[in-house]
């Protein structure tokens, strides 16, 4: 059965009442249906609440950053076992705002996913090319270098717990999503990459699609093939479009 994880990466938005108003809005609204995971991530300072709130539900809760080591003197950061403590299960990483306005690189990043996969959780790794890259025809190149040191010393055994997100930068925040036929051919792209890296867990990560997913271009999207779910900003902030991207998904399951 074809698999989807539809997850609102709330960025910097929602303060304590309204993070936790939107957690209860989604609450109210899922019914939940095997093969669509719903997951919902809310900057740091919310999620213990929120995570309370979706406690008992089917509703899993994520961090949109970590830091990679443990504990110690890092002023400002979280570590993957403060996160883990308060029941995350997934943490996004190497978003491309993160890469672009925080200069992180794939290697950092590439850090990060060692550190979540260590503590048993799951770790969104985002990818994605620029305007320029693909004017230039480079897309391709960027993603598999993006691949290529980002999954660095991941064994194939922890391959089943990553999940990649393919954003097109230009895409992302601009109300316009990218092609079918382009998001189809990215994710070919990312998938035989994935199979031959990890050739027993490869075919089965969970590869989603975000920039501007919409409840008018959910399904469309969600059809595509090797589209295994959507991260999605800006429509992930109200529950009605939140919720009507995750119909969408589970129509199709
Ligand atoms: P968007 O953001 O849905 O607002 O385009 C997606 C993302 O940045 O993850």
């Amino acid at each position: 059965m074809r698999q989807y994880l539809i997850a609102g990466n709330w960025k910097m938005h929602t303060d304590i009442n309204s993070s936790v108003e939107l957690a209860v809005g989604i609450k109210n609204d899922l019914i939940t249906k095997e093969g669509v995971i719903v997951l919902v991530c809310p900057p740091f300072i919310n999620l213990w609440h929120v995570a309370q709130e979706v406690k008992s539900t089917d509703i899993f809760v994520g961090a949109q950053n970590c830091y990679y080591e443990d504990k110690g003197a890092f002023t400002g950061e979280i570590s993957v076992n403060m996160i883990k403590s308060i029941g995350c299960e997934y943490i996004i990483i190497g978003h491309s705002e993160r890469r672009a306005i925080f200069n992180e690189q794939d290697e950092l990043i590439n850090k990060k996913a060692h550190a979540i996969l260590k503590k048993g959780i799951k770790p969104i790794i985002c990818i994605g090319e620029t305007l320029d890259d693909r004017r230039a025809e480079k897309t391709n190149r960027v993603l598999h270098h993006q691949l290529d040191i980002g999954l660095l010393g991941i064994s194939d055994d922890q391959a089943k717990d990553i999940v990649i997100a393919y954003e097109p930068v230009w895409a992302i925040g601009t109300g316009i999503s990218a092609e079918n036929q382009q998001i189809e051919d990215a994710h070919r792209f990312i998938r035989n990459f994935l199979s031959e890296r990890f050739a027993t867990n490869g075919k089965n990560i969970l590869i989603q699609y975000g920039g501007s997913v919409n409840p008018d271009n959910a399904a469309e999207i969600l059809s595509i093939e090797n589209v295994n779910g959507a991260l999605i900003g800006g429509a992930s902030l109200k529950a009605d479009s939140f919720m009507a991207i995750v119909n969408a998904a589970q129509s199709l399951v």
